[in-house]
């Protein structure tokens, strides 16, 4: 069975690798030909651990990239993973969806063919698709991907479930192509969930918004918590102790970010609207998550009251450890908030490639400082400290805790303390004469 996959991102290329890992011949298609270069020289756009070894384990042999889509003639399945972001009401823009089945229209003849979605589609979108291809021969499969990025590949290998949705389950033709595709993950034990498209499609922005409202939730007991004095961190842990909870998406902070949960929330709020239904839950999800921020942002102006010409350090710009996506990361929502204060800020993130992500979206110069921003980008989270009136931390990245505290103690010019992910050891922190500033646990 040859594979294509239409889309290279963050979600299609870990498909492509993963599929030609379980050794089908794959090729990837995008319309970036910048990306297609890079990928099929071995190297990867964007930061995965271990991504870029299994691509280049794999390229040249049975993988390969292009930007023609005339390749998808010799392909039995194709996958589609391009980009669904927000458009400007909240909605899913699936301007890049509908261009995709246009070109690969352009390019099915008499042979059967196997379409699976696995971009992140607003309810009734598979139906749509099979609509515009009604008169080939093909059959179209809702299979959402619920990947984290940083641990991407490993999620590849080891899904909690496998969820596919189908036009007709009465026709086992695109079943048993799936079966055998996924044939891997059968023989391991993943439990398959095989239904209508609609439910497939439901599934992917429930999870989502499931796992926001988590967040938003115990971001909402934190407030509450910094006020009467608890600690929400305790205050987790208890409550994810308790099995019928669990303790995972529990971790109060400054809110979610990232390409999915923001624009998946919104969305999924759009197509209850759009019926007329209001979805009270879900909208106060995003609204706390929205306030969230600027919650945290007064917390620092009531310390040092204005902060027009303060320097921040900010620790943190992709929106979680080990990745390099910026995509709605609350560390680069803050750095926007604290540069129009008119603070100066010194900011650092351990993943190079978010921090060179972070210096084309300001369009910093070689020296990776703008002067007119009074923003900078250090390779160096020492150098970063270095004379800032308080440190910030925005990204949830382990390795702070393990970081030498009493040397940044005497490189800052304050000692104190943002800790927006409540990383820290917080007694530890306060022996060596930081103020302390967390979330829900002041
Ligand atoms: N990133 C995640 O963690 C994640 C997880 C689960 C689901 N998703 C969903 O998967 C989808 C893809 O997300 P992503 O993060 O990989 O996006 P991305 O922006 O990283 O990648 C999308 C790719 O599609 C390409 N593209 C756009 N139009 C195209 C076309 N007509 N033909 C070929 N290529 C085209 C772009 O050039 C880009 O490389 C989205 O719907 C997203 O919501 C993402």
């Amino acid at each position: 069975m040859k594979i294509s996959v239409v889309g290279t991102g963050y979600v299609g290329l870990i498909q492509s690798v993963g599929l030609a890992e379980f050794g089908y011949e794959v090729v990837g298609i995008d319309i970036d030909e910048r990306k297609v270069k890079l990928l099929n020289r071995g190297i990867s756009p964007l930061y995965e651990e271990g991504l870029e070894e299994m691509l280049k384990k794999h390229l040249g042999k049975n993988l390969r990239f292009t930007t023609s889509y005339e390749e998808i003639k010799d392909t039995d399945v194709i996958f589609l993973c391009v980009g669904t972001p927000q458009d400007k009401d909240g909605n899913a823009d699936l301007r890049f969806i509908y261009s995709a089945v246009e070109s690969i229209k352009r390019h099915l003849d008499d042979r059967y063919r196997v379409i699976v979605v696995k971009s992140t589609v607003p309810v009734g979108t598979s139906r749509k698709i099979k609509e515009r291809l009604k008169d080939y021969n093909v059959d179209v499969v809702s299979n959402p991907e619920f990947l984290r990025e940083g641990i991407a590949l490993r999620d590849f290998f080891n899904p909690d479930r496998i969820v596919l949705g189908f036009g007709d389950l009465n026709n086992p033709k695109p079943i048993e192509v799936m079966k055998e595709i996924y044939s891997y993950f059968l023989d391991r034990g993943v439990p398959f969930v095989i239904t209508d498209w609609e439910s497939a499609e439901l599934i992917k922005y429930a999870a989502n918004a499931f796992l926001a409202t988590k967040i938003s939730f115990i971001n909402e007991i934190a407030r509450l918590a910094d006020v009467v004095g608890g600690d929400i961190n305790t205050i987790s842990r208890a409550l994810g102790l308790d099995e019928r909870i669990g303790n995972k998406f529990l971790n109060a902070g400054i809110g979610y970010g990232g390409s999915c949960f923001p624009k998946d929330v919104k969305a999924l709020i759009r197509q209850f609207e759009s019926r007329g239904i209001e979805p009270k839950l879900i909208k106060a999800t995003e609204e706390v998550n929205e306030e969230q921020i600027c919650w945290f942002l007064n917390k620092i102006k009531r310390y040092y009251g204005d902060l027009n010409g303060k320097t921040f350090a900010v620790l943190g710009l992709a929106f979680k450890p080990n990745t390099d996506d910026l995509r709605e990361s609350r560390g680069i929502k803050l750095i926007d908030l604290l540069l129009k204060e008119g603070c100066i800020v010194k900011c650092y993130d351990y993943v190079e490639k978010a921090r060179e992500n972070a210096i084309e979206r300001y369009r910093l110069n070689n020296s990776k400082a703008y002067y007119g921003y009074n923003l900078y980008v250090l390779d160096d989270l020492y150098e970063a400290v270095k004379d800032v009136d308080g440190v910030i931390i925005t990204t949830e990245y382990p390795q702070l805790r393990e970081e030498d505290w009493e040397k940044i103690g005497n490189l800052v010019r304050e000692k104190v303390v943002f800790d927006g992910r409540n990383i820290l050891d917080r007694e530890k922190i306060k022996r060596l004469g930081f103020k302390y500033f967390g979330v829900g646990r002041n």
